[in-house]
Protein backbone atom coordinates (compact mmCIF):
# COMPACT_ATOMS: atom_id res chain seq x y z
CA UNK A 1 0.00 0.00 0.00
CA UNK A 2 1.41 3.53 -0.98
CA UNK A 3 2.41 5.78 2.01
CA UNK A 4 1.64 9.28 1.90
CA UNK A 5 4.25 11.47 2.37
CA UNK A 6 2.69 13.84 4.91
CA UNK A 7 4.47 13.98 8.72
CA UNK A 8 2.30 13.62 12.06
CA UNK A 9 1.18 10.28 12.91
CA UNK A 10 2.30 6.73 10.98
CA UNK A 11 1.54 3.72 9.98
CA UNK A 12 4.54 2.35 12.60
CA UNK A 13 2.56 4.44 15.11
CA UNK A 14 -0.60 2.68 14.43
CA UNK A 15 1.21 -0.35 14.64
CA UNK A 16 2.57 0.33 18.24
CA UNK A 17 -1.42 0.86 19.36
CA UNK A 18 -2.19 -2.65 17.52
CA UNK A 19 0.28 -4.36 19.74
CA UNK A 20 -0.36 -2.86 22.71
CA UNK A 21 -4.61 -2.93 22.31
CA UNK A 22 -5.59 -5.47 25.24
CA UNK A 23 -8.48 -6.58 23.09
CA UNK A 24 -6.43 -7.47 19.81
CA UNK A 25 -7.09 -11.23 20.14
CA UNK A 26 -10.33 -10.84 20.61
CA UNK A 27 -10.50 -10.62 16.32
CA UNK A 28 -9.53 -13.82 16.18
CA UNK A 29 -13.07 -14.33 17.17
CA UNK A 30 -14.86 -13.21 13.72
CA UNK A 31 -14.12 -14.17 10.28
CA UNK A 32 -13.24 -10.98 8.14
CA UNK A 33 -12.34 -11.41 4.57
CA UNK A 34 -8.60 -10.84 3.74
CA UNK A 35 -7.79 -7.78 2.98
CA UNK A 36 -10.63 -6.14 3.64
CA UNK A 37 -11.26 -3.01 6.46
CA UNK A 38 -14.34 -3.11 7.58
CA UNK A 39 -15.64 0.23 9.05
CA UNK A 40 -19.76 -0.62 8.78
CA UNK A 41 -19.62 -2.57 11.94
CA UNK A 42 -22.07 -0.21 13.44
CA UNK A 43 -24.95 -1.02 10.05
CA UNK A 44 -23.97 -4.81 9.84
CA UNK A 45 -21.47 -6.85 12.35
CA UNK A 46 -18.79 -8.72 11.29
CA UNK A 47 -19.35 -13.00 11.29
CA UNK A 48 -18.39 -14.28 14.36
CA UNK A 49 -16.21 -17.85 13.72
CA UNK A 50 -19.28 -19.95 15.89
CA UNK A 51 -21.66 -18.94 14.18
CA UNK A 52 -21.39 -21.28 11.04
CA UNK A 53 -20.79 -24.13 12.92
CA UNK A 54 -23.76 -23.39 15.79
CA UNK A 55 -26.22 -23.05 12.72
CA UNK A 56 -24.82 -26.38 10.89
CA UNK A 57 -25.55 -28.02 14.34
CA UNK A 58 -28.88 -26.50 14.83
CA UNK A 59 -30.28 -27.06 11.66
CA UNK A 60 -28.53 -30.63 10.56
CA UNK A 61 -29.10 -31.80 14.29
CA UNK A 62 -31.79 -30.45 16.19
CA UNK A 63 -33.70 -29.81 13.26
CA UNK A 64 -33.01 -32.42 11.22
CA UNK A 65 -32.49 -35.12 14.17
CA UNK A 66 -34.34 -34.25 16.39
CA UNK A 67 -37.23 -32.10 14.73
CA UNK A 68 -40.22 -30.75 16.62
CA UNK A 69 -38.74 -32.28 20.10
CA UNK A 70 -36.02 -29.81 19.81
CA UNK A 71 -38.61 -26.87 21.14
CA UNK A 72 -38.30 -29.61 24.91
CA UNK A 73 -34.62 -31.07 23.83
CA UNK A 74 -32.68 -28.36 22.85
CA UNK A 75 -34.92 -25.67 25.13
CA UNK A 76 -35.73 -23.59 21.74
CA UNK A 77 -38.72 -22.50 23.80
CA UNK A 78 -37.11 -20.14 25.93
CA UNK A 79 -34.41 -19.40 23.50
CA UNK A 80 -35.26 -15.22 23.67
CA UNK A 81 -35.17 -15.53 27.09
CA UNK A 82 -31.92 -16.84 27.88
CA UNK A 83 -30.09 -15.06 24.74
CA UNK A 84 -31.82 -11.99 26.75
CA UNK A 85 -30.32 -13.03 29.99
CA UNK A 86 -26.54 -12.88 27.99
CA UNK A 87 -27.32 -9.66 26.93
CA UNK A 88 -28.52 -8.18 30.22
CA UNK A 89 -25.06 -8.08 31.07
CA UNK A 90 -24.00 -5.52 28.47
CA UNK A 91 -27.20 -3.88 28.92
CA UNK A 92 -26.31 -3.52 32.69
CA UNK A 93 -29.50 -4.88 33.07
CA UNK A 94 -30.76 -7.72 35.18
CA UNK A 95 -31.40 -11.32 33.71
CA UNK A 96 -35.16 -11.29 33.76
CA UNK A 97 -35.58 -7.67 32.72
CA UNK A 98 -34.25 -8.29 29.04
CA UNK A 99 -35.65 -10.53 25.79
CA UNK A 100 -34.56 -11.09 22.30
CA UNK A 101 -37.37 -11.42 19.81
CA UNK A 102 -39.05 -9.66 16.69
CA UNK A 103 -37.13 -6.75 15.60
CA UNK A 104 -36.83 -3.09 16.82
CA UNK A 105 -39.56 -1.65 14.62
CA UNK A 106 -41.83 -3.86 16.17
CA UNK A 107 -40.48 -3.92 19.83
CA UNK A 108 -40.84 0.12 19.67
CA UNK A 109 -44.45 -0.63 18.80
CA UNK A 110 -45.15 -2.62 21.74
CA UNK A 111 -43.37 -0.47 24.05
CA UNK A 112 -44.62 2.66 22.85
CA UNK A 113 -48.44 1.60 23.20
CA UNK A 114 -47.25 -0.16 26.12
CA UNK A 115 -45.88 2.86 27.83
CA UNK A 116 -49.00 5.26 26.43
CA UNK A 117 -51.26 3.33 28.32
CA UNK A 118 -50.36 3.36 31.66
CA UNK A 119 -52.47 5.29 33.94
CA UNK A 120 -49.78 7.69 35.49
CA UNK A 121 -49.53 9.34 32.13
CA UNK A 122 -53.15 8.98 31.50
CA UNK A 123 -54.20 12.70 30.02
CA UNK A 124 -50.72 13.68 28.73
CA UNK A 125 -51.20 14.08 24.54
CA UNK A 126 -47.70 14.41 23.69
CA UNK A 127 -45.04 11.96 22.25
CA UNK A 128 -42.15 13.58 22.12
CA UNK A 129 -39.07 12.64 19.54
CA UNK A 130 -36.08 13.68 17.83
CA UNK A 131 -36.01 15.67 14.46
CA UNK A 132 -33.46 13.69 12.84
CA UNK A 133 -34.66 10.60 14.57
CA UNK A 134 -34.23 7.00 12.99
CA UNK A 135 -37.05 6.90 10.75
CA UNK A 136 -38.33 3.77 11.58
CA UNK A 137 -39.02 5.49 15.06
CA UNK A 138 -40.93 8.10 13.69
CA UNK A 139 -43.32 6.01 11.51
CA UNK A 140 -44.22 3.81 14.21
CA UNK A 141 -45.07 6.83 16.58
CA UNK A 142 -47.20 8.28 13.48
CA UNK A 143 -48.77 4.95 13.15
CA UNK A 144 -49.59 4.71 17.31
CA UNK A 145 -50.78 8.08 16.38
CA UNK A 146 -53.28 7.27 13.71
CA UNK A 147 -54.61 4.37 16.26
CA UNK A 148 -54.81 6.54 18.60
CA UNK A 149 -57.82 8.82 16.04
CA UNK A 150 -55.43 12.50 17.11
CA UNK A 151 -55.83 11.93 20.95
CA UNK A 152 -52.16 11.93 20.62
CA UNK A 153 -49.26 14.91 18.95
CA UNK A 154 -45.60 14.14 17.84
CA UNK A 155 -43.56 16.82 18.91
CA UNK A 156 -39.97 16.92 17.40
CA UNK A 157 -37.45 18.83 18.65
CA UNK A 158 -33.24 19.43 18.01
CA UNK A 159 -31.52 16.55 20.39
CA UNK A 160 -29.78 19.11 22.44
CA UNK A 161 -33.79 20.20 23.43
CA UNK A 162 -34.92 17.03 24.80
CA UNK A 163 -34.15 17.90 28.16
CA UNK A 164 -36.12 20.80 28.25
CA UNK A 165 -38.91 19.18 26.49
CA UNK A 166 -39.39 16.82 28.74
CA UNK A 167 -42.29 18.59 31.04
CA UNK A 168 -45.95 17.17 32.51
CA UNK A 169 -47.75 17.38 28.86
CA UNK A 170 -45.73 14.69 27.69
CA UNK A 171 -46.94 11.08 27.77
CA UNK A 172 -43.98 9.30 26.33
CA UNK A 173 -40.48 9.95 24.57
CA UNK A 174 -39.27 7.95 22.13
CA UNK A 175 -35.18 8.93 22.36
CA UNK A 176 -31.93 6.98 20.33
CA UNK A 177 -29.00 7.40 22.82
CA UNK A 178 -26.77 7.37 19.60
CA UNK A 179 -28.06 9.19 16.61
CA UNK A 180 -27.48 7.09 13.49
CA UNK A 181 -26.42 9.68 11.50
CA UNK A 182 -24.32 12.29 13.86
CA UNK A 183 -23.31 9.65 16.50
CA UNK A 184 -24.32 12.34 18.74
CA UNK A 185 -24.32 10.31 21.87
CA UNK A 186 -27.31 11.25 24.86
CA UNK A 187 -26.13 11.59 28.81
CA UNK A 188 -29.22 8.65 29.32
CA UNK A 189 -28.63 8.66 33.73
CA UNK A 190 -29.25 12.95 33.02
CA UNK A 191 -32.32 12.55 30.70
CA UNK A 192 -34.02 9.53 32.70
CA UNK A 193 -33.82 12.00 36.11
CA UNK A 194 -35.24 14.79 33.54
CA UNK A 195 -38.28 12.21 32.54
CA UNK A 196 -38.58 11.14 35.79
CA UNK A 197 -38.82 14.82 37.01
CA UNK A 198 -41.71 15.60 34.65
CA UNK A 199 -43.55 12.11 35.32
CA UNK A 200 -43.10 11.06 31.83
CA UNK A 201 -41.67 7.97 30.53
CA UNK A 202 -38.80 7.10 27.74
CA UNK A 203 -38.23 4.56 25.17
CA UNK A 204 -34.65 4.30 24.74
CA UNK A 205 -33.26 3.64 21.35
CA UNK A 206 -30.21 1.77 21.88
CA UNK A 207 -29.60 0.45 18.00
CA UNK A 208 -26.17 2.12 18.14
CA UNK A 209 -25.01 1.88 21.89
CA UNK A 210 -25.69 -1.87 22.69
CA UNK A 211 -22.03 -3.24 22.67
CA UNK A 212 -20.44 -0.34 21.56
CA UNK A 213 -21.20 2.05 24.67
CA UNK A 214 -21.22 0.89 28.02
CA UNK A 215 -24.52 0.53 29.66
CA UNK A 216 -26.12 0.99 33.12
CA UNK A 217 -29.96 0.81 32.42
CA UNK A 218 -31.18 0.24 35.76
CA UNK A 219 -28.03 1.77 37.69
CA UNK A 220 -29.02 5.45 35.30
CA UNK A 221 -33.02 4.58 35.68
CA UNK A 222 -34.11 3.37 32.82
CA UNK A 223 -37.44 1.61 31.95
CA UNK A 224 -37.89 0.80 28.65
CA UNK A 225 -35.52 0.21 25.70
CA UNK A 226 -35.28 -1.59 22.64
CA UNK A 227 -32.48 -1.99 19.99
CA UNK A 228 -30.86 -3.87 16.93
CA UNK A 229 -29.38 -7.18 17.33
CA UNK A 230 -27.64 -6.95 13.85
CA UNK A 231 -25.07 -4.10 14.38
CA UNK A 232 -22.34 -3.86 17.33
CA UNK A 233 -24.02 -7.21 18.55
CA UNK A 234 -22.57 -9.28 15.23
CA UNK A 235 -25.90 -11.23 15.39
CA UNK A 236 -26.23 -11.50 11.55
CA UNK A 237 -28.47 -9.99 8.73
CA UNK A 238 -31.68 -9.00 10.35
CA UNK A 239 -31.27 -10.84 13.64
CA UNK A 240 -33.88 -10.06 16.12
CA UNK A 241 -33.79 -7.37 18.25
CA UNK A 242 -33.74 -7.00 22.18
CA UNK A 243 -36.77 -5.72 24.27
CA UNK A 244 -36.18 -4.26 28.06
CA UNK A 245 -38.85 -3.77 30.57
CA UNK A 246 -37.00 -2.40 34.10
CA UNK A 247 -38.55 -5.31 36.74
CA UNK A 248 -40.70 -2.68 38.69
CA UNK A 249 -43.12 -1.58 35.46
CA UNK A 250 -43.48 -5.22 34.10
CA UNK A 251 -46.78 -6.01 36.34
CA UNK A 252 -48.63 -3.82 34.78
CA UNK A 253 -47.07 -3.67 31.07
CA UNK A 254 -49.63 -4.82 28.15
CA UNK A 255 -48.84 -4.20 24.53
CA UNK A 256 -51.81 -4.45 22.12
CA UNK A 257 -49.50 -7.71 20.72
CA UNK A 258 -51.07 -10.17 22.35
CA UNK A 259 -49.66 -12.95 20.80
CA UNK A 260 -49.42 -16.65 22.33
CA UNK A 261 -45.98 -16.79 23.04
CA UNK A 262 -46.65 -13.75 25.48
CA UNK A 263 -49.70 -15.91 27.40
CA UNK A 264 -48.87 -16.88 30.94
CA UNK A 265 -49.50 -20.86 29.38
CA UNK A 266 -49.13 -20.88 26.06
CA UNK A 267 -49.62 -24.33 25.66
CA UNK A 268 -52.59 -24.77 27.74
CA UNK A 269 -54.17 -22.83 24.33
CA UNK A 270 -56.85 -20.93 26.29
CA UNK A 271 -59.41 -19.03 24.19
CA UNK A 272 -58.87 -15.40 26.46
CA UNK A 273 -55.33 -13.39 26.87
CA UNK A 274 -53.74 -13.80 30.26
CA UNK A 275 -50.27 -11.96 29.64
CA UNK A 276 -47.46 -14.11 31.47
CA UNK A 277 -46.07 -12.15 34.73
CA UNK A 278 -42.74 -11.14 33.91
CA UNK A 279 -40.56 -10.42 30.94
CA UNK A 280 -42.62 -13.16 28.60
CA UNK A 281 -45.36 -10.93 28.29
CA UNK A 282 -43.77 -8.89 25.63
CA UNK A 283 -42.96 -11.86 23.47
CA UNK A 284 -45.67 -12.40 20.55
CA UNK A 285 -45.06 -15.22 18.09
CA UNK A 286 -42.91 -18.34 17.59
CA UNK A 287 -39.52 -17.39 18.47
CA UNK A 288 -37.66 -17.20 15.43
CA UNK A 289 -35.33 -20.38 16.31
CA UNK A 290 -32.64 -20.13 13.36
CA UNK A 291 -31.86 -16.73 14.00
CA UNK A 292 -31.48 -16.80 17.66
CA UNK A 293 -28.90 -19.04 17.20
CA UNK A 294 -26.99 -16.88 15.18
CA UNK A 295 -27.89 -13.79 17.89
CA UNK A 296 -26.48 -16.10 20.59
CA UNK A 297 -23.05 -16.96 18.67
CA UNK A 298 -23.43 -12.65 18.25
CA UNK A 299 -23.68 -11.80 21.89
CA UNK A 300 -21.09 -14.46 22.75
CA UNK A 301 -18.17 -12.70 20.87
CA UNK A 302 -18.77 -10.57 23.86
CA UNK A 303 -18.09 -13.14 26.37
CA UNK A 304 -15.33 -12.39 29.24
CA UNK A 305 -14.57 -8.56 27.61
CA UNK A 306 -15.23 -5.40 29.84
CA UNK A 307 -17.35 -2.71 28.56
CA UNK A 308 -14.88 -0.38 30.01
CA UNK A 309 -11.97 -1.74 27.60
CA UNK A 310 -14.57 -1.40 24.74
CA UNK A 311 -15.42 1.87 25.21
CA UNK A 312 -11.94 2.93 25.46
CA UNK A 313 -10.88 0.98 22.53
CA UNK A 314 -14.10 2.98 20.44
CA UNK A 315 -12.99 5.86 21.51
CA UNK A 316 -9.30 5.79 20.84
CA UNK A 317 -10.15 4.63 16.99
CA UNK A 318 -12.72 6.92 16.22
CA UNK A 319 -10.07 9.83 17.72
CA UNK A 320 -7.09 8.27 15.89
CA UNK A 321 -9.44 8.44 12.60
CA UNK A 322 -10.52 11.77 12.55
CA UNK A 323 -7.05 13.09 13.47
CA UNK A 324 -6.18 10.88 10.45
CA UNK A 325 -8.70 12.66 8.02
CA UNK A 326 -7.44 16.27 9.08
CA UNK A 327 -3.89 14.99 8.59
CA UNK A 328 -4.09 13.32 5.25
CA UNK A 329 -7.22 14.50 3.76
CA UNK A 330 -7.42 17.79 5.24
CA UNK A 331 -7.91 19.64 1.08
CA UNK A 332 -10.52 17.05 0.07
CA UNK A 333 -13.20 19.17 1.78
CA UNK A 334 -14.76 16.23 3.85
CA UNK A 335 -16.61 17.81 7.40
CA UNK A 336 -17.06 15.17 10.72
CA UNK A 337 -20.03 16.22 11.91
CA UNK A 338 -19.84 14.27 14.56
CA UNK A 339 -19.11 15.74 18.44
CA UNK A 340 -15.36 16.08 18.60
CA UNK A 341 -15.45 15.18 22.46
CA UNK A 342 -15.76 11.71 23.90
CA UNK A 343 -18.73 12.17 26.33
CA UNK A 344 -21.12 13.27 23.45
CA UNK A 345 -20.46 10.67 20.90
CA UNK A 346 -20.61 6.72 20.26
CA UNK A 347 -18.91 4.80 18.10
CA UNK A 348 -18.97 5.78 15.12
CA UNK A 349 -17.93 9.12 12.76
CA UNK A 350 -19.47 10.97 9.91
CA UNK A 351 -17.88 13.23 7.45
CA UNK A 352 -20.46 15.51 5.09
CA UNK A 353 -19.13 15.65 1.24
CA UNK A 354 -21.06 16.65 -1.59
CA UNK A 355 -19.56 13.72 -3.87
CA UNK A 356 -20.20 10.92 -0.44
CA UNK A 357 -21.50 8.73 -2.14
CA UNK A 358 -19.36 8.09 -5.17
CA UNK A 359 -16.40 8.47 -2.53
CA UNK A 360 -17.89 5.51 -0.36
CA UNK A 361 -18.07 3.48 -3.47
CA UNK A 362 -15.01 3.95 -4.68
CA UNK A 363 -13.39 3.17 -1.25
CA UNK A 364 -15.66 -0.49 -0.74
CA UNK A 365 -13.85 -1.20 -4.24
CA UNK A 366 -10.46 -1.21 -2.48
CA UNK A 367 -11.55 -2.77 0.19
CA UNK A 368 -12.43 -0.18 2.77
CA UNK A 369 -15.91 -0.83 3.90
CA UNK A 370 -18.20 2.20 5.53
CA UNK A 371 -21.41 3.15 4.27
CA UNK A 372 -23.18 6.42 3.10
CA UNK A 373 -26.69 7.84 5.13
CA UNK A 374 -28.61 10.29 2.71
CA UNK A 375 -28.26 12.88 1.45
CA UNK A 376 -24.45 13.54 1.95
CA UNK A 377 -22.70 11.49 4.57
CA UNK A 378 -20.24 9.01 5.09
CA UNK A 379 -20.12 6.42 7.72
CA UNK A 380 -17.42 4.68 9.56
CA UNK A 381 -18.02 2.39 12.61
CA UNK A 382 -15.35 1.20 14.99
CA UNK A 383 -16.21 -1.75 16.15
CA UNK A 384 -13.68 -2.79 18.74
CA UNK A 385 -14.08 -6.23 18.62
CA UNK A 386 -12.38 -6.72 15.49
CA UNK A 387 -11.17 -2.95 14.00
CA UNK A 388 -7.93 -2.39 14.53
CA UNK A 389 -5.27 0.82 14.77
CA UNK A 390 -3.70 -0.26 11.45
CA UNK A 391 -7.23 -0.64 10.04
CA UNK A 392 -7.54 2.99 10.52
CA UNK A 393 -4.11 3.73 8.71
CA UNK A 394 -5.16 1.89 5.82
CA UNK A 395 -8.77 2.94 5.76
CA UNK A 396 -7.56 6.89 5.64
CA UNK A 397 -4.60 6.26 2.73
CA UNK A 398 -7.09 4.60 0.61
CA UNK A 399 -9.61 7.60 1.33
CA UNK A 400 -6.57 9.83 -0.05
CA UNK A 401 -5.44 7.43 -3.09
CA UNK A 402 -9.18 7.59 -4.26
CA UNK A 403 -9.46 11.59 -3.82
CA UNK A 404 -5.95 11.76 -5.71
CA UNK A 405 -6.28 9.46 -8.69
CA UNK A 406 -10.44 10.59 -9.18
CA UNK A 407 -11.47 7.11 -8.92
CA UNK A 408 -14.70 8.51 -7.42
CA UNK A 409 -15.59 10.37 -10.43
CA UNK A 410 -16.12 6.94 -12.55
CA UNK A 411 -19.62 6.73 -13.81
CA UNK A 412 -20.27 3.43 -11.98
CA UNK A 413 -19.83 4.61 -8.83
CA UNK A 414 -22.38 7.46 -9.10
CA UNK A 415 -25.14 4.87 -9.66
CA UNK A 416 -27.23 4.77 -6.16
CA UNK A 417 -27.53 0.84 -4.65
CA UNK A 418 -30.89 -0.28 -3.16
CA UNK A 419 -28.92 -0.47 0.68
CA UNK A 420 -26.95 2.23 0.80
C1 LIG B 1 -31.51 3.70 15.49
C2 LIG B 1 -32.28 2.64 14.76
N1 LIG B 1 -33.51 2.34 15.19
C3 LIG B 1 -34.25 1.41 14.57
C4 LIG B 1 -33.76 0.72 13.49
C5 LIG B 1 -34.65 -0.26 12.79
O1 LIG B 1 -34.42 -1.56 13.20
P1 LIG B 1 -35.29 -2.78 12.61
O2 LIG B 1 -35.00 -2.84 11.16
O3 LIG B 1 -34.80 -3.98 13.37
O4 LIG B 1 -36.72 -2.51 12.88
C6 LIG B 1 -32.47 1.00 13.02
C7 LIG B 1 -31.94 0.28 11.86
O5 LIG B 1 -30.86 0.51 11.38
C8 LIG B 1 -31.72 1.99 13.68
O6 LIG B 1 -30.49 2.33 13.26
Amino acid sequence: MKQTRKKGISRANCEVLDALDPLRDLRARFELPDGAVYLDGNSLGALPRRTAERHGALVREEWGQSLIHSWNKHDWVTLPQRIGGKLARILGASEAEVIVTDSTSVNLFKLLTGALAMPDVKGRRIILSERGNFPSDLYIAEGVIAMGGGKYTLKLVEPGEVEEALNADVAVALITQVDYCSGRLHDMAQLNNCAKNAGTRIVWDLSHSAGAVPLELGRHGAELAVGCGYKYLNGGPGAPAFLYVAKSLQANFETPLSGWFGHQAPFAFEPTYVPAAGIERLLCGTPSVIALGAMECGIDTFEGVAMDAVRKKSLALSELFRALVDQECDEFGFTCITPPDPENRGSHLSFAHKHAYAIMQAIIDRGVIGDFRHPDLMRFGFAPLYVGFVDCWDAVTILREVMLDGAWRADNYHKLNRVT
